[in-house]
């Protein structure tokens, strides 16, 4: 694992071709090694394109990205820059390649001109991170919507990237495929230090993050830890984003006098603090 896992984005702007507006402007961030951090926006917020910028798949329009210390200008560089920030996207139809599972995997290493005798480690390797070892020589059709954004995870995997990238990766699937998703990705992020960048429009999903980025009109508009953001209920709604019910309810009984902290995101938060103020004695402190 490289120590520069790192996305950094300076002063970027991004207009698409015959577009009036600029889809970014003016956006500087960074994404630190090993964050698990999530991207929330409006739709059309300009979410989407930041995630290309960050794949070398669009090139800013103005300032810079660099990414595992690649500027994303150098076009020399691209390969290298998707080899070490692999994406996931949102229709797992899409992103499969072959008619078997272990074959998919291998698309992206024989791109990459990786030699067989390594491929073969390689793929058992991503498959059993994802825990779809077992069904390697299965046609990728037979697999749940879960299972196949695991299996393109193992695709990304198999190249040994730093970033991993997910652009509403469990927006198609059911609460169960959901969970299998998020939780893979979340096991990668701990136990191999692969920095994530996931969007999403589940609060209850960035809600787990290190840290939140909102977008809204082609700027960050708020950036912090999920219980900063997710206090800012006001400033939320009115980038029409949601927070999670316990937040919000949390907000609506500090309204009425409820003495409630602040960063209460889960019913476990919200079950501690109220025990806290109905019997102090008994709580944890
Ligand atoms: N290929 C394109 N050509 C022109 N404009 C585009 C193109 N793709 C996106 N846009 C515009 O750029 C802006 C940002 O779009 P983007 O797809 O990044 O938003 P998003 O936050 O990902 O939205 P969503 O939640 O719907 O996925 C929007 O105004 C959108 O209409
Ligand atoms: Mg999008």
């Amino acid at each position: 694992m490289e120590s520069n896992t790192r996305i950094t984005m300076k002063d970027v702007s991004f207009t698409y071709e015959e577009a009036s507006s600029p889809a970014l402007s003016g956006v500087s961030a960074e994404i630190r090694p090993g964050e698990f951090v999530a991207v929330l926006g409006h739709n059309g917020s300009g979410k989407s394109t930041m995630a290309k910028l960050f794949n070398a798949l669009h090139i800013p329009t103005e300032g810079n990205v660099v990414v595992c210390g690649y500027d994303t200008r150098s076009q020399d560089l691209v390969w290298e820059i998707r080899r070490r920030a692999g994406m996931i996207f949102q229709n797992p139809d899409n992103q499969i390649v072959a008619t078997v599972v272990r074959e998919d995997v291998a698309f992206g290493l024989e791109n990459l001109g990786v030699p067989t005798e390594e491929m073969i480690p390689r793929i058992e390797s991503a498959l059993s991170a994802v825990r779809m070892n077992k069904y390697a020589d299965t046609s990728p059709h037979m697999l749940s919507g879960g299972q196949k954004q695991r299996v393109a995870i193992a695709g990304i995997l198999a190249m040994e990237p730093s970033i991993i990238i997910a652009d509403e990766a469990t927006a198609m699937l059911d609460p169960s495929g959901r969970k299998e998703v998020l939780d893979t990705i979340h096991m990668l992020n701990r136990n191999k230090g692969i920095t994530v960048v996931w969007i999403t429009h589940f609060m209850e999903e960035a809600a787990l993050a290190d840290r939140v980025l909102v977008v809204s009109e082609g700027s960050i508009r708020l950036e912090g830890t999920p219980a900063e953001v997710f206090d800012r209920v006001e400033e939320m709604r009115e980038m029409h984003l949601d927070v999670p019910h316990m937040a919000a309810l949390a907000n609506e009984l500090r309204a009425t006098g409820v003495p409630l902290k602040k960063g209460i995101l889960t019913v476990e938060d919200m079950v501690e603090e109220v025990n806290r103020i109905l019997c102090p004695s008994k709580s944890k402190t």
